[in-house]
């Protein structure tokens, strides 16, 4: 009863004038809040992507034979990060959705299928970012992914992990070339050693300009032989890199490998890892090795070893 008379008399308290107004004010906040709506949602469908995965990450990568697995090694002893052994995994999704993306542009993609590219790339950084964080031995450290091609997605990485960091592993193409003959069990001759060069010229070819576009905030290339010579002034300028502490135990990592280190039971370079990182290179002499080998069409057909001062 009570109720019902405030309520009359608020409403004849207010005039006719103010009801109107009351009724527009409502009306251009709907409007408003339509408008808004409507609005971000257009730019859910120009912004392809968005920071949702604020992680910090490592990926480590380059041609294979490079000392990337000396290195997940290293980071695995550091203590404060997780990289395991390859995850096999990354290299494979990345490539399938590289492909897609390229088949289906964001547009043609909501044209076509109603699906926002936007919503395929926060799930897949997502997807990635779960798998990791969940592998045997984690524990809660800081992700790393160690595959020797992930690097050349590091244009999709970075749009799905802002705070990624990328190692760069560059190692002598020849001794690259020697290692991959010797493990596929194929015929030491120039051709065979010329063709992997080759595959090892490509490769370092679009990873630097990768590399390069996106800066050294970003990306750092690590020198294999560089590593293993001085091994303290490289690894204390990486650790700076990585916004990691300086840890004693990187300087003889071979002490700490049956504690610390998860050895994948694939990995052909574990047989090298667990031995202390010894202060020699390869003797660079690839007549001993290639009886026809023939430095002129080196120097020519394989231009990223002068780049890289090897030649
Ligand atoms: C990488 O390859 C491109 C295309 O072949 C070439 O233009 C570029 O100079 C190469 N980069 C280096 C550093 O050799
Ligand atoms: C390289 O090895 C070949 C074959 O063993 C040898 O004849 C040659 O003297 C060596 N060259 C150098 C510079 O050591």
């Amino acid at each position: 009863m009570m109720k019902q008379i405030f309520f009359a008399k608020y409403f004849q308290a207010i005039s006719l004038k103010q009801t109107i107004f009351l009724l527009l004010l409502i009306l251009v906040f709907e409007n408003a809040l339509i408008l808004w709506k409507y609005l971000s949602n257009e730019e859910k469908s120009v912004n392809p992507y968005s920071n949702t995965v604020e992680d910090r990450i490592i990926f480590i990568g380059g041609s294979g034979r490079s000392g990337t697995t000396l290195m997940r090694v290293l980071l695995d002893v550091h203590g404060s990060v997780f990289c395991g052994p390859e995850t096999k995994l990354l290299p494979s999704l990345m490539s399938s959705i590289n492909y897609f993306n390229q088949q289906y542009p964001p547009d043609y993609l909501l044209q076509k299928t109603s699906i926002y590219s936007k919503s395929i790339n926060e799930a897949t950084a997502n997807f990635i970012k779960y798998v990791l964080k969940t592998r045997k031995k984690q524990e809660n450290k800081i992700i790393c992914a160690k595959d020797p091609p992930i690097l050349l997605y590091m244009g999709d990485l970075v749009n799905y992990f802002p705070k990624a960091k990328f190692i760069f592993m560059v190692r002598d193409g020849r001794d690259v070339a020697l290692s991959m003959l010797k493990y596929e069990k194929k015929q030491y001759n120039f051709l065979n050693f010329v063709a992997k060069l080759k595959e090892w010229n490509s490769i370092n070819n679009r990873t630097l300009s990768l590399c390069n576009k996106f800066g050294p905030n970003y990306c750092k290339i690590v020198v294999y032989e560089k590593l293993v010579t001085t091994k303290e002034i490289v690894l204390r300028d990486l650790m700076k890199f990585l916004e990691l502490k300086w840890n004693n135990k990187l300087l003889s990592h071979e002490n700490f490998m049956d504690s610390d280190v998860e050895l994948g039971v694939s990995g052909w370079s574990n047989s090298q890892v667990i031995q202390p990182i010894y202060n020699k290179i390869s003797s660079k002499n690839w007549t001993r090795q290639i009886e026809d080998y023939d430095e002129k069409t080196v120097l020519k057909e394989i231009p990223m070893l002068k780049y890289f001062g090897y030649v």
